[in-house]
């Protein structure tokens, strides 16, 4: 390809919890990184915590379309997103980094997911790799689907259930995060039905899972990348997910279609952001040991097969995943096109980024 590039990696939103943390684990594997970001104080603060001096590079740009401008003129080699927003901003951060450069990127959410996955023919000609749904959620139930589903034909149904376990730093919660939380609100509830995206209640399906090391868990159906993640991967017609992040308390339940309603106001929405963003939150201890992506599979004659996939921290999970993805596509690992993460890279790749299958 006669597009050079320059080897880097840059990481967009290296002030916030996730970049921060891909930055360290790319930077002590001395991958060469540059930090982007709209505050030159709060990069500058960053790049100090590294520790590496001059060595890492900073990268001023304030809104997505300056960051787009920064990637054509600049060219790195891969890019990894973690400003939020995604079904907003991620086709522009994409598109910048074709032809020849790589993207990843941490949306969670089906329009997101789908909306860069919708890129495949584009990237596949500009021998780019795009990765979508580059955390937690979506490889650990992903990567199970797939190690279930080799070399079987196409099951009847799928259920996957994300139960990440998350330690909580003091500190504002943060505008990408808010964001993500509020789009699960605005999308309610949705499941494939014979082959079809079908509405359904936000917080339908709900399950009372007892783990392998046997602590007990619920969780409630979400829209979610990793259901459109766990469609793609087995081909089944009928598919549900399910995450231990949505409340499953009868009271709570009742009004989040309301609450969806009302939030799909624009002002309102954007008014929930903010305060959701600056609201302050006390550090505490993840609730349970272990992070679990589980998958359970069903064929047309009726076996069933179920497996899991252990982690620690469900967000040092995403960090560690998001940083072997990058490390990867700057190796040239990927294959060209848009993809989930083990569709990328394969279903080793949660084993890499520190999971641990355990299956049938
Ligand atoms: N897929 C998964 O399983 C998974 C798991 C965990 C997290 N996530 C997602 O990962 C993302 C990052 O989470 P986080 O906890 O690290 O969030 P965070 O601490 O709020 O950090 C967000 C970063 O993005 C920057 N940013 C936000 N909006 C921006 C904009 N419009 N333009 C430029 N920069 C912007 C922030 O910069 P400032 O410092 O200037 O504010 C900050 O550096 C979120 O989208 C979250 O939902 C996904």
């Amino acid at each position: 390809m006669p597009d050079a590039r320059t080897g880097e990696v840059w990481i967009l939103g290296a002030t916030g919890r996730i970049g921060a943390a891909v930055a360290a684990r790319l930077a002590s594997r001395e991958v060469p990184i540059a930090l982007v970001g709209r505050d030159r104080d709060r990069l500058d603060k960053a790049r100090a915590k590294l520790g590496q001096g001059d060595r890492v590079k900073v990268v001023v740009a304030g809104t997505a379309e300056k960051i787009a401008e920064q990637i054509a003129q600049q060219r790195p080699t891969v890019v990894v997103n973690t400003i939020g927003e995604y079904a907003e901003t991620a086709l522009r951060l994409a598109r910048a980094c074709m032809p020849g450069g790589h993207y990843l990127d941490l949306a969670a959410d089906p329009t997101a997911t789908s909306r860069l996955l919708d890129l495949h023919e584009e990237a596949a000609a500009a021998g780019s790799t795009l990765v979508t749904g580059a955390g937690f959620g979506v490889l650990a139930t992903e990567a199970v689907v797939v190690a279930l589903c080799a070399g079987r034909p196409a099951p009847s149904h799928v259920r996957v259930d994300a139960l990440a376990s998350v330690a909580i730093e003091a500190g504002v919660m943060g505008a990408a995060f808010a964001a993500s939380i509020i789009d699960v609100l605005t999308t309610g509830g949705l499941r494939y039905e014979d082959g079809r995206l079908a509405r359904t209640r936000l917080g339908a399906d709900a399950q009372h899972l007892t783990l392998p090391d046997g602590q007990k868990v619920k969780s409630a159906g979400a829209p979610s990348g990793e259901l459109i993640a766990a469609r793609r991967a087995s081909g089944a017609p009928n598919v549900t997910a399910t995450s231990a992040l949505v409340p499953t308390g009868a009271a709570v339940r009742a009004i989040l279609p309301l609450a969806g309603k009302l939030l799909s106001i624009p002002a309102l929405r954007r008014f929930a952001v903010r305060q959701l963003a600056g609201l302050r939150l006390k550090a505490a201890s993840r609730p349970r040991r272990h992070s679990w992506g589980h998958a359970v599979i069903t064929w047309p004659d009726g076996t069933s097969r179920e497996g899991w996939l252990r982690a620690d921290d469900g967000m040092d999970y995403t960090a560690g995943a998001a940083a072997e993805i990058a490390a990867r596509l700057a190796r040239g690992e990927g294959k060209p096109g848009a993809y989930t993460p083990a569709a990328a890279l394969g279903p080793d790749l949660a084993a890499a980024a520190g999971g641990t299958f355990i299956l049938p």
